[in-house]
């Protein structure tokens, strides 16, 4: 089922997108242009997206940060310059 008429964008790709670490309409729109035509279909988008279905909102629920990457080796920067 469509969400976004306006760039055919379906029920399952905006699922697969809050998968893939899309939490609000805004990352949703980054990702597929949802919701940035006419703007009908946001707060179905905002709907979908609701609670539990985002596991970096999740990582806020608790108090941890979501946005962060494990880096293993810091690259000496000391040559770059
Ligand atoms: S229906 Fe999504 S922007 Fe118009």
């Amino acid at each position: 089922m469509y969400v976004c008429s306006c760039f055919g964008v379906t029920e399952k790709q905006v699922k697969e997108h809050a998968e893939a670490g899309a939490c609000t309409p805004r990352q949703i729109a980054s990702a597929s242009k949802a919701g940035t035509d006419c703007g009908s279909c946001v707060r179905h988008i905002q709907a979908l997206l609701g609670r539990g279905n985002c596991p970096r909102r999740e990582l806020l629920d608790r108090g941890a940060p979501a946005l962060t990457a494990e880096v293993s080796e810091v690259p000496d920067l000391s040559e770059a310059a």
